[in-house]
């Protein structure tokens, strides 16, 4: 291995560490038997196929075949090479590691120029947060802050800052730092507007909100300005928040504001609160509700989605109260109920109230009670909704209206649930429930004959994916006894006798796995015991193999092993390699035939005879 990190070292760490812990930051997995299953992190997919087994330390997608051990899983989801995932192993095991390990694997220069990036965020989110807390400039951000609520204690925690009125102050502080000026370019924190290469500051004035990734690094801002503060110009409106521009480390898309502070209780609860704006998820978090976050702003997208489905199955709505923050509520309810992926609910706000508003008027402790307890079903939430639109005092939408509920209870899996709101609405109409119920089945009817024209079409149209179908290839009878042969050369130490006695010259047909139980091999003698599969997955390092490792892996079989099975799979796969010879035989004695080669061809041909007599052996 041409690294500097001793294999003992490896190993501790790999020994100590639970590959079930580390995957679980990043993936929301459920124990299933023996495995842990999730949403496999390499992929889009509708049904969870990655497996995570305990005992063997190793992870396996069933469907696009990626595979391997703590390591490999980290070097892919992180995309790091392999020091750097021991060494990120050994932080999340917490295991002392006193090596120097930056020079031993040359960085990539876009794994340097995001570096480069992020130390600049770094720099500024201390230079502009020391501007707000001890500097006269910052007096008026600051004030205005305090008298919204928010504590000094607060501020630190989210590196609050204020962006000087002066746009070149920033530049000025930041170039004692010797950042190079083209990654100062890229940081998107200045405008291009600069004449004589001076970077300005785009934030100039503005209350900056430190936009963090999952791993709680600076990759971008959020400013607000000041509510009293003049326009610049007067005919230029200004935004309230002015965000970084996409950058190779930020992207809006993927983006969700306080993931990283979020992503613990988020995990422990399984929730998430979702909040529009960036005010209510730190008010709340002062409140005490700290697995709150926000999109950026815009609605929801696929990513953000996918990001808080690996962490969660219930999502509460808690949105503004106003009409813009309802319309925002229906629309993340039809993007979030899409693949029925989450337990949905909505925290109802007073009109014209936003959380942050609700914590000022009535304090965390009410605030931390009602979002518990005050959540409303997304049916009542369509309801509400339905209710804004219409006219109930007119008959006509009246009708609509009742029409467009009991279309909705179709969507209610729960039948109890069901029951409930039809007779809620029954009352509500003073109708007979019955009616309403023999309505609902035509809906139910219509809703399932569309379910299978949706799923004959879906099968018509594949859903293209990227990923190579390894597992759901067919093996043959000799694959099958080859793959299970290696998996008991990987788990008994009486295959490798069994072997040794029945086939001293024992060789696979298949080159892969020939490779596989020749590396193995001398794993096993250095190891001096078999198992270890983990272990045997750094020794392997090619992906290709390891992904065929980990299928062996994966085939479970039972735990006693006999002498007559290995003697079993050892005459498959000796037959077989028998026919493809014999095959190649004939196939040449054709060829010397026509090349009227008379003296090869009876030298085959004895060859051959040899052969067939062996066939016929190992038959009897
Ligand atoms: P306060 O008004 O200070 O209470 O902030 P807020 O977080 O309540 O903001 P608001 O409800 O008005 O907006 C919700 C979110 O939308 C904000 O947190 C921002 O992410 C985003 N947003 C609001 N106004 C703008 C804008 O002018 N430009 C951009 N890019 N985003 C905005
Ligand atoms: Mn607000």
């Amino acid at each position: 291995m041409a690294t500097r990190v001793p294999e003992e070292t490896i190993n501790k760490i790999r020994t100590e560490t639970n590959i079930v812990d580390v995957v679980s930051q990043y993936v929301q997995l459920k124990k299933r038997g023996k495995n842990y299953f999730g949403f496999c992190p390499f992929h889009d997919e509708r049904t969870p196929s990655f497996s995570v087994t305990d005992e063997k330390q190793i992870f396996h997608c069933f469907s696009c075949g990626r595979g391997g051990n703590v390591f490999s899983f980290l070097m892919e989801v992180e995309g790091i090479g392999f020091i750097e995932a021991v060494q990120k192993t050994a932080e999340i095991a917490e295991i002392p590691l006193d090596l120097q390990l930056n020079d031993s694997e040359p960085r990539s220069p876009l794994h340097n120029k995001k570096e480069q990036l992020i130390a600049i965020h770094e720099a500024a989110v201390a230079f502009y947060h020391q501007v707000l807390m001890n500097t006269v400039t910052g007096e008026g951000a600051l004030a205005y802050l305090k008298q919204r609520g928010f504590t000094e204690e607060l501020l630190k925690e989210f590196q609050v800052g204020f962006s000087p009125p002066n746009k070149l102050t920033t530049q000025q502080i930041l170039a004692k730092q010797n950042f190079n000026h083209e990654a100062l370019q890229e940081s998107g924190i200045f405008t291009d507007r600069s004449e004589n290469g001076e970077l300005l500051d785009r934030f100039a004035a503005r209350i900056m909100f430190p936009l963090r990734d999952e791993k709680g690094r600076t990759v971008a801002f959020s400013g607000r300005m000041l509510p009293n503060e003049e326009p610049v110009q007067s005919d230029y409106h200004e935004a309230k928040y002015l965000n970084s521009p996409e950058t190779i480390i930020f992207s809006k898309r993927n983006f969700l504001f306080n993931l990283d502070k979020a992503r613990k209780e988020m995990r422990k609860t399984s929730e998430v609160i979702l909040f529009e704006g960036y005010m209510d998820v730190i008010s709340a978090f002062q409140a005490g509700v700290t697995n709150g976050v926000a999109s950026m702003g815009t609605s929801l997208t696929d990513e953000q989605i996918r990001m808080m489905n690996k962490l969660v199955d219930s999502v509460v709505i808690s949105y503004d109260g106003d009409r813009a923050g309802i319309e925002a509520t229906k629309k993340a309810i039809d993007l979030l109920q899409v693949g029925n992926r989450f337990d949905l609910s909505v925290f109802p706000l007073p009109p014209g109230m936003d959380p942050d508003d609700y914590i000022q008027a009535k304090g965390a402790e009410a605030f931390r009670h009602a979002i518990t307890t005050q959540r409303e079903t997304i049916f009542h939430f369509q309801g509400r909704y339905l209710r804004s639109q219409i006219n109930m005092d007119s008959e006509k939408d009246r009708i609509h209206y009742l029409e467009q509920m009991v279309k909705l209870l179709v969507k209610v899996d729960s039948i109890i649930e069901r029951e409930m709101y039809l007779n809620e609405l029954a009352q509500d109409f003073d109708m007979d429930a019955n009616v309403l119920k023999k309505q609902l089945q035509e809906y139910q009817k219509d809703h399932l004959k569309n379910q299978t024209k949706e799923r004959k079409q879906a099968k018509e149209e594949p859903i293209v994916t990227t990923i190579q179908p390894s597992v759901k290839k067919k093996y043959n009878l000799v694959e099958v006894s080859e793959r299970q042969l290696l998996y008991r050369l990987f788990h008994h130490e009486e295959a490798w006798s069994y072997l040794r006695e029945l086939s001293p010259d024992f060789h696979f047909t298949d080159e892969t796995h020939q490779t596989i139980y020749m590396l193995y091999d001398a794993f096993h003698d250095e190891m001096e015991e078999v198992g270890h599969i983990d272990a045997f997955l750094d020794w392997v390092k090619d992906v290709k193999l390891i992904e065929k490792v980990i299928e062996i892996e994966m085939i479970d079989l039972q735990a006693d092993l006999s002498p007559q099975e290995i003697t079993d799979l050892i005459g498959v796969i000796g037959s077989q390699s028998l026919h493809t010879r014999i095959q190649q035989k004939k196939n040449a004695i054709k060829e010397a035939n026509r090349d009227q080669d008379k003296e090869r061809a009876k030298q085959l041909l004895e060859e051959y005879i040899v052969l067939t007599r062996e066939l016929k052996q190992t038959k009897q």
